[in-house]
């Protein structure tokens, strides 16, 4: 008998033939309601599969007696309560370094999108102003200053392609690392030293709005900021009010507070490019998430280790 699983997100096509060809799966949507998986035979799910901006809240893992393990299709486990999931015996994986690239590749294109105005560029072409006026000058983004707070497995890929750009970088996290890059003990003096300040750290309690107003004002008038981590490490109210007041010059977002629900002010400032949480959003990453998800639950149903495990 296939085993039974819930999944939380949405897969490729190629990913989710592959995942009813070997389990038995019923599509949900994450919810506290004990009531979500009242239709369902809860005592038989042995396992979940899920987003890491979806995690699996603790009341929904209550309701499922049987389960055994938590596949994220992400890299982020700050959904996932995993002290509460060693507890229970319910084993986690994730999919790490196979959407590395593509996080870094877009932090760099939200820079440059960002310092040269491509967006309303775009838009003043599309709207025929063209022939009206030129667009002001923008900003260079090769030599400046980039400071990456988390030089993690994409914090590192991040600073790799900003050093082709003849960027200097520098770092501030939990600790330093063997590298060249400068460490900084604060995130305070690493924006203060940043014309672009990333923010590349995992979710949690300890960096929940790390980014807050004194942050930004270290950052400074010529600074900007691109969040591609979690929206939770910044301090929304205080960075709009530095958007505002000029107290920073731009801000690049892909992740937000309360996703897919962004605050409306951040629409009206023009010195902001914003994306819906695209960091892995490739076909190509997309389908190696998958494989990972796949081979990380084929494994455990196996009885052999996972590639890629976090309890
Ligand atoms: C991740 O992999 O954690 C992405 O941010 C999607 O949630």
């Amino acid at each position: 008998m296939k085993p039974s699983l819930i999944q939380l997100c949405h897969l490729l096509p190629e990913t989710q033939a592959a995942l009813h060809e070997r389990y038995d799966v019923t599509r949900l949507e994450l919810s506290d309601d004990p009531a979500a998986v009242a239709g369902l035979d809860a005592g038989s799910i042995r396992g979940v599969v899920t987003g890491g901006h979806l995690g699996i809240t603790n009341a929904f893992a209550d309701a499922l007696p049987a389960l055994e393990i938590v596949a994220i299709n992400g890299v982020g486990f700050d959904k996932v309560d995993l002290p509460a999931a060693k507890a229970r015996g319910v084993r986690v994986s994730n999919t790490p370094d196979v959407l590395t690239d593509d996080v870094a590749d877009l932090t760099v294109g939200l820079a440059i999108a960002l310092l040269r105005g491509i967006v309303s560029g775009d838009a003043h072409v599309r709207a025929g102003q063209w022939p009206a006026g030129e667009r002001p000058l923008a900003t260079k983004l090769s030599g400046k200053r980039v400071g990456i707070y988390g030089l993690g497995r994409i914090g590192s890929a991040i600073a790799r392609r900003f050093q082709s750009f003849g960027c200097s970088i520098a770092y501030s996290g939990r600790r330093p690392h063997d590298v060249d890059f400068q460490f900084q003990e604060s995130i305070v003096a690493l924006a203060g030293d940043s014309d672009i300040l990333v923010v590349a750290a995992s979710a949690s309690p300890d960096t929940h709005n790390i980014v807050d107003r004194a942050v930004l004002e270290a950052l400074g008038p010529g600074g900007v900021l691109v969040n591609i981590a979690r929206g939770s490490l910044v301090d929304e109210t205080a960075l709009i009010e530095a958007l505002r007041s000029g107290a920073i010059a731009g801000a690049a977002l892909d992740v937000f507070a309360d996703e897919p629900r962004v605050p409306d002010a951040f629409f009206t400032l023009p010195n902001t490019v914003l994306t819906p949480h695209i960091g892995s959003a490739t076909k190509e990453t997309r389908k190696a998430m998958g494989d990972l998800v796949l081979a990380n639950l084929d494994a455990h149903f196996a009885g052999q280790p996972m590639p890629t495990a976090l309890v």
